[in-house]
C-alpha cells in the first residue's frame, strides 16, 4: 500500500467501506496516522455515533470538531444529529424572518422535525460536513472511516441522497409560502429577498454535491478499499460489492484482509482443538479468497491478541498493512 501512495501524489481521499466490526475504524486510523507521517495535514474522519476514532485513538474527540492528535493528524467525528438539529433551526429562523413572524405555525414545526427523523436525513448531514471539508481545502488528505450501512459506498450516489435534503428544503419553503400567502399574508415583508437566499443556498449545496462526486470517481484522486476477514459472509459480500462498485465506476483500490489468525500457531503442540479448527478454517478461506479476489489484495493484518488502541498500537498496524510482503498464503 505504501508504493500505492509514493505513486499517487494527487490522491486526496481514502475511503474504507465493508460490513460491521471487521476493521475500517482501525485501517482508516492506521493509514491517517502513516499518512500523516509522510503528508501535511491528514485528516481522519468518522460520523460514527459510537464515537469508534475516539476509543482507537484513546481521546474523547465526538462532536468537538477538528481535534489534533499528533502532528499532521487530525480527527474528527461529527455528531451528525447535532448537526440535522442545528439545520433545522436554521430553516425555522429563515422561515421566521422571511415572514416577520416570533413564532412558527404549529403544523409547519412538526413538519420540520418529521423530516430530521428520516434516516437519508442523517446520511445527507454526513455527506454534506464531508464535501464541505473537501471544498475548504483545509487537509491535505482525507480518510473517510464508513459507518457499515451498505458497504459505504452508497456514498457515491449521494447525489440522489443529498438531493433529498434538497428537496426537503425546497418543500418546506413551499409550505411557508402557502402560509405566507394566506394567515401571514399580512406580516409578510421580506418574501423575495428571503426566498433569494434559500435558493442560493440550495445551489451552493448542489454545487459541492458535482463537486465531491467528481472527486470520488476519479481513481487519481480517490482510493476505496474494502476491509475483509477469512469468512464466508466477508468473501459473499465483497463480490456483491465488487459488482457494486462496477456499475458506479469506481476502482475498487484493494482489499484488506484484516484479523488473520498466524497459521504458525498451527505448529505449537499446546495450541488448543477450538484454535486449531478456527485457524484452519481461516486458511481455507485465505484460499478462497486468493482464487476469487486475489488481485485485488493489498495487504493481510494479523489477529492481535488485543483491541488495537493508541497511538503507539495504531502506528503497528499501519506498518504491518502499509508494508505487506504480497503473500495471501504461504506456498
Ligand atoms: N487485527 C485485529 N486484531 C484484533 N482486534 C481487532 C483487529 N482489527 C480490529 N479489531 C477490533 O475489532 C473491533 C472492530 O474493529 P473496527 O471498529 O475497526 O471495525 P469497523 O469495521 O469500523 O466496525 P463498525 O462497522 O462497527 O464501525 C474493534 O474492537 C477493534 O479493536
Ligand atoms: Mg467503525
Amino acid at each position: 500500500m505504501s508504493s500505492f501512495y509514493e505513486d499517487n501524489p494527487d490522491l486526496k481521499i481514502a475511503v474504507f467501506a465493508g460490513k460491521g466490526g471487521l476493521g475500517k475504524t482501525t485501517c482508516s486510523a492506521a493509514l491517517a496516522m502513516w499518512l500523516s507521517k509522510k503528508k501535511q495535514r491528514v485528516l481522519c474522519f468518522s460520523t460514527d455515533p459510537q464515537a469508534s476514532l475516539s476509543d482507537i485513538f484513546e481521546k474523547d474527540v465526538f462532536g468537538k470538531g477538528s481535534v489534533t492528535l499528533d502532528k499532521n493528524l487530525y480527527v474528527m467525528e461529527i455528531d451528525a444529529d447535532k448537526r440535522i438539529a442545528a439545520f433545522q433551526e436554521e430553516v425555522r429562523q429563515k422561515i421566521r424572518d422571511m415572514y416577520g413572524i416570533d413564532e412558527l405555525p404549529k403544523e409547519i414545526d412538526e413538519y420540520i422535525n418529521a423530516a430530521g427523523a428520516e434516516p437519508a436525513m442523517h446520511e445527507s448531514a454526513t455527506y454534506d460536513a464531508m464535501a464541505g471539508l473537501l471544498a475548504s481545502d483545509e487537509y491535505n488528505f482525507h480518510v473517510f472511516d464508513m459507518p457499515p450501512f451498505g458497504h459505504g459506498i452508497r456514498i457515491v450516489s449521494m447525489a440522489r441522497i443529498l438531493d433529498v435534503w434538497v428537496e426537503k428544503m425546497e418543500e418546506t419553503r413551499k409550505k411557508a409560502q402557502e402560509y405566507g400567502e394566506s394567515a401571514w399574508k399580512m406580516q409578510q415583508r421580506t418574501s423575495g429577498a428571503g426566498q433569494d437566499e434559500m435558493l442560493a443556498e440550495l445551489l451552493e449545496i448542489r454545487k459541492k454535491l458535482s463537486f465531491f462526486q467528481d472527486i470520488l470517481t476519479d481513481n487519481k484522486r480517490t482510493a476505496f478499499y474494502m476491509v475483509i476477514t477469512p469468512e464466508k459472509m466477508s468473501i459473499l459480500d465483497t463480490e456483491r460489492a465488487l459488482k457494486m462498485f462496477e456499475q458506479m465506476d469506481i476502482t475498487l483500490t484493494g482489499v484488506i484482509i484484516n484479523q488473520v489468525y498466524p497459521k504458525e500457531l498451527l505448529q505449537r503442540k499446546d495450541l488448543g482443538d477450538f484454535l486449531r479448527k478456527r485457524i484452519e478454517m481461516q486458511q481455507k478461506y485465505m484460499n478462497e479468497i486468493k482464487d476469487k479476489l486475489g488481485k485485488h489484495v493489498c495487504a493481510v493484518i494479523p489477529m492481535f491478541d488485543r483491541e488495537p488502541k493508541g497511538l503507539e498500537m495504531i502506528q503497528q498496524v499501519a506498518d504491518i498493512m502499509m508494508n505487506w510482503d504480497g503473500k495471501i498464503t504461504e506456498e
